[in-house]
């Protein structure tokens, strides 16, 4: 048969391919390898219908030639389509078409905004091309004609599951409602099936995810643009995505090329529904035709599953969409705020006091510290939250102070403030209203005329407690509606719903925190332009990525305070000013991580927070060792700079207190301690010492080390001597081969591997003795980090260690990585290797933050060293850093965080493998406790590092707020080492998000 078809493809069009079968429900659909498909319609097709098509393919090409559309190549004698006659002598029509590139939208991930803002975009060039074309058939009679929608009506009984009947029942009447005004509107030729098969995707894991392709015009008929766009969005919500956020992307993209007007987006959602509710009957009444095909019943799962549990506020959807276009949330929106900004001054005042020149205080992330726990605030803060700010009126009690619209606070801690099941899930943290602080009892009065809407007691933690809202009306007949929130109960019993409330009247007054959800007095003012999707539980807070929404529907109040706009509205740095600064400040090989930099301006154990308080897991900072803002660290820290900090030239019980401590966890002969202020320095003085010890030069040190930034430091690594531009390998120093039981020349299989890599240390020490440097020592990252988390053979280092001593060299264990409990099965690495090191070398962890670092070694070695000139770092072992440092020690001891890393490292590695038994992506897991490497591989054979794809997942992990790195010599193994104090909740966020994030990067590899 296909042979039939080639002939004929060349004999009409001239095409000389080789043709491979296509799918296609009731046609036969070829593929060449000519880059065409053929199109072989089912006898009897009407030629009127391919007529539109390829006519309305064509008018769109030539109307727009940037749509990805494909080309209809006319036959040798210039015809769109032309009739052939099939083997079995039935007469088809056929039709050849240019090859589109990419994969259907439905096999394809990520379905990024961006991509799905684009999409709406074409959708919306799409109609624009075809808006002049007109054919007889767009006006058939079909059941994919949603404006005919209602047949389903008729059939709605095939359904046999109760409420699934009556949902789609619900569904019409919002669709008869919305038929009216839908009649009224425009009709031009629209695609009117732009589904997930025919949208199709190209991007790999460098090239952004973009449309390659509108196709099958096969269903295109006359109708209001809206119904086509509502289609698009009816396959945009189904699976896993964020369904209001990718209806938001899907307007702004096609309302940025075709704007929309606020009547046409209130029609979308209705439409969505229906198209969903035609597609379920539809193939409902297939399944009853085909019982034996369980493709139809499987095919409706994504339909039902949106239908059924959308997730969407259906009340909000509206303002939503009309807010991402940028129009007035409800009808009458504008006219209420110029009325308002008309009246500004007029207005009663809220607090019975001129607010003109009240204090500001700001409880930003950025300006404030409360609450200490972002993610749980006590009642005793909350009761004294901006205390700082009050000032005193001379009369015994302070100025009523405001507290910022627009702004970001950590102060909301409650799951109900989160979206997801994670700390780090997206987290409401925007303040829609002003606060006015002011003492318990303080008199409110209503600004305006209005009547009481709701009058509640909320009685939960950190609640409004009392709260009113009251409804007002303009003289133009808007309404608008204002919120009091933290109030004293008192008025529940004088007002109820309905009462009229004039313009001056003190209404209700001020809660003490026993009263008013336990929080310093103040009354939570917000206004608000609608009530619908939030009725009387208004959210007071608002997600920082959907202020779009929330600044027009819950505008700045500062009005009714008779206030400028920005006198209380809170702006946050603006990140890329900060970025440009940085760029004009500094040089340009201070790197900043990720495509999208984060600035992050607070912390908490392992979460940081930006400027708008969006969390993020912190899954890569090893320096917070015991957490971020440790409570026990800042209470060292201040108490220390209270009373004095000072050197080592004078006694104090902190130096030797810091020094006992470290020596407890180390072994004999280790009992010398040096202190300093960063790992860099503590491997320069552990490279004077060796050389103090030995009377030699040479160093010997593992390929793609690293010890630190310093001339000396960058000598022994070969991560940054051999990087683009670094200065070379000095010829004092020799290189052996990582211990890289994975990828290395000896693996994991074979019993010798670490005696074999041991031995590779002989050939260095001979070429150091030959070029007369001598041995002063090995240095090593005992498990190599910035070489790809690389955990040694047992028994590597012992072997090392007894041929750079006999060799007269010392051996130095660089554990700024590794050491201090993050192994969980040992406090130092050196311990697995069950070897001794003559030197330790201990950094940032150390210092959780402050700049620490430490060199153990023998008393034989600090002898040596001490034959030479006085020893002195001014800051090494100031009074503040020893009292910082044992801190830490202590807290690591006293919470259990070695073996919180060996449990949460444990429940990781199980993590990572069952994702590596999915992702063929992962070539090797390996580590341990919270020392953990994920290489990833192009191929599990050769071992091709996957470089592109590790970008990929560290850039896609920090779009889901957890924070990774990357490591290796091709830069392809993903960093997971966070603070110790993370829980198993953040563990199996960081897994579920990989698994996500991986199977992305299949897709884009594929
Ligand atoms: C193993 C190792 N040694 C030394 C250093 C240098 O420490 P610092 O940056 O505190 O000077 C680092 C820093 O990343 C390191 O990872």
């Amino acid at each position: 048969m296909v042979l039939h078809w080639q002939k004929a493809l060349d004999h009409h069009w001239g095409i000389d391919a080789t043709l491979s079968g296509l799918d296609g429900e009731y046609d036969l659909n070829f593929k060449a390898d000519s880059g065409h498909v053929l199109k072989v319609m089912r006898p009897g097709c009407d030629a009127a219908f391919i007529d539109m098509q390829t006519g309305a393919i064509d008018a769109a090409r030539k109307a727009d030639t940037t749509l990805p559309l494909p080309d209809v190549i006319p036959t040798k004698s210039g015809a769109l389509f032309t009739e052939i006659t099939d083997e079995t002598g039935e007469i088809r029509l056929c039709w050849v078409l240019s090859l589109v590139a990419g994969r259907p939208w439905a096999d394809f991930l990520p379905h990024t905004d961006t991509l799905i803002h684009g999409l709406g975009a074409q959708n919306a060039q799409l109609t624009l091309a075809l808006s002049g074309f007109e054919h007889s058939e767009l006006h058939r009679d079909f059941k994919w004609d949603l404006m005919k929608a209602a047949w389903v009506k008729n059939d709605l009984q095939v359904i046999e599951n109760v409420s699934r009947r009556r949902l789609i029942s619900e569904i019409c009447s919002g669709f008869d409602a919305a038929f009216p005004v839908l009649q009224t509107l425009p009709k031009s030729a629209i695609h009117n099936d732009l589904n997930d098969y025919n949208i199709l995707v190209s991007g790999n894991l460098t090239t952004s995810p973009h449309i390659s392709g509108l196709i099958d015009f096969g269903d295109m008929c006359a109708g209001p643009r809206i119904v086509d766009l509502a289609i698009t969005a009816a396959y945009v919500v189904l699976g896993d995505v964020d369904a209001e956020k990718a209806l938001v992307s899907l307007i702004q993209g096609y309302h940025s090329v075709s704007p929309l007007t606020p009547q046409e987006i209130d029609l979308l959602w209705p439409l969505l529904k229906m198209r969903l509710a035609v597609s379920v009957v539809n193939s409902t009444l297939m399944a009853v035709e085909n019982p034996d095909d369980p493709y139809v019943t499987i095919s409706q799962a994504p339909a039902w599953a949106f239908l059924e549990n959308h997730g969407v506020n259906e009340g909000l959807i509206n303002a939503r969409l009309r807010a991402a276009c940028n129009l007035p949330v409800v009808d009458g929106a504008d006219r209420v705020m110029t009325w308002l900004a008309s009246e500004r001054g007029n207005f009663a005042s809220v607090m019975g006091d001129d607010l003109k020149d009240a204090p500001i205080g700001s409880l930003s992330v950025e300006a404030c510290t409360t609450p200490q726990n972002p993610f749980d605030m006590p009642i005793s803060e909350a009761a004294y939250v901006g205390r700082e700010y009050e000032e005193d009126d001379g009369a015994g009690s302070y100025k009523t102070w405001l507290g910022n619209y627009n702004e970001p606070r950590l102060v909301y801690t409650d799951h109900a403030f989160r979206k997801g099941p994670f700390k780090a899930s997206d987290r409401r943290t925007v303040h829609l209203a002003i606060d006015a602080f002011a003492p318990a009892g303080r008199k409110l009065l209503a600004p305006y005329d209005g009547e009481v809407f709701c009058a509640e007691y909320r009685a939960g933690h950190l609640d409004y407690g009392g709260v009113i809202i009251l409804k007002h009306e303009t003289p133009d007949g808007d309404n608008f509606y204002t919120l009091y929130g933290h109030l004293n109960p008192e008025f529940l019993d004088r007002l109820n719903i309905g009462d009229k409330v004039a313009k001056g009247d003190a209404f209700c007054e001020l809660g003490d925190p026993t009263q008013n959800g336990g929080w310093a007095p103040h009354v939570h003012f917000q206004l608000a332009l609608s009530t619908d999707g939030m009725g009387e539980d208004w959210p007071g807070v608002g997600d920082p990525d959907e202020m779009f929404l929330w600044e027009r529907l819950c505008p700045n109040p500062a009005m009714l305070m008779n206030l400028d706009d920005d006198y209380a509205r809170w702006e946050p740095t603006d990140k890329s000013q900060v970025q440009a600064d940085r760029e004009a400040y500094f040089g340009k090989n201070l790197k900043l991580s990720y495509s999208n930099p984060a600035m992050l301006v607070r912390g908490w154990k392992h979460h940081m927070f930006d400027e708008w308080g969006r969390p993020y897991l912190d899954a890569y900072n090893n320096v917070p060792h015991v957490g971020h803002a440790h409570p026990r660290i800042q209470a060292v820290a201040a108490d220390q700079l209270k009373r004095m900090n000072s050197n080592t030239r004078y006694l104090h019980p902190a130096q030797v207190a810091f020094a006992e401590k470290i020596r407890s966890k180390l072994p004999d002969p280790l009992n010398v301690c040096f202190f300093v202020n960063s790992g860099t320095e503590a491997n320069e003085l552990a490279l004077r010492l060796s050389r103090a010890a030995s009377g030699a030069k040479g160093m010997v040190t593992p390929n793609h080390g690293y010890h630190g930034n310093t001339t000396g430091a960058i000598d022994i690594s070969a991560y940054k001597f051999n990087a683009k531009g670094g200065v070379g390998q000095a010829d004092w120093v020799e290189l052996v081969d990582v211990a890289d039981d994975y990828k290395g020349s000896y693996k994991r299989d074979d019993p010798q591997a670490a005696q074999k890599y041991a031995n590779l240390i002989d050939d260095a020490i001979i070429s150091l003795q030959e070029k007369g440097h001598g041995v002063a020592g090995f240095i090593a990252e005992t498990f190599p980090s910035v070489g790809g988390q690389i955990i040694p053979p047992k028994g590597y280092l012992p072997a090392v260690y007894d041929k750079i001593r006999a060799a007269g060299g010392i051996c130095i264990a660089d554990e700024v990585q590794t050491g201090l409990g993050r192994l969980g099965d040992y406090y130092f690495a050196f311990e697995h290797q069950g070897a001794v090191p003559d030197i330790v070398v201990l950094g940032k962890p150390i210092g959780n933050g402050h700049p620490l670092g430490v060199v153990i070694t023998t008393r034989e070695i600090a002898d040596k060293f001490a034959e030479g000139p006085e020893y002195f770092s001014t800051f090494g072992g100031s009074t503040l850093s020893c009292r910082m440092g044992k801190e830490v020690l202590d807290i690591v001891d006293d919470e259990g965080l070695q073996e919180n890393a060996q449990a949460r490292g444990g429940e990781l590695m199980t993590g990572l493998e069952s994702l590596m038994s999915k992702h063929e992506v992962i070539g090797d897991i390996r580590g341990m406790g919270l020392f953990i490497g994920v290489e990833l591989v192009t191929d599990r054979d050769t071992k091709e590092p996957a470089t592109d794809a590790a970008s990929y997942v560290i850039n896609r992990l920090r779009e889901h707020r957890i924070l990774t790195g990357r490591e290796g010599p091709n830069d392809n193994i993903l960093k997971i080492r966070p603070p110790l104090t993370i829980d198993a909740e953040d563990i199996d966020m960081l897994i579920g998000v990989m698994d996500k994030v991986l199977n992305e990067v299949t897709c884009l590899m594929r």
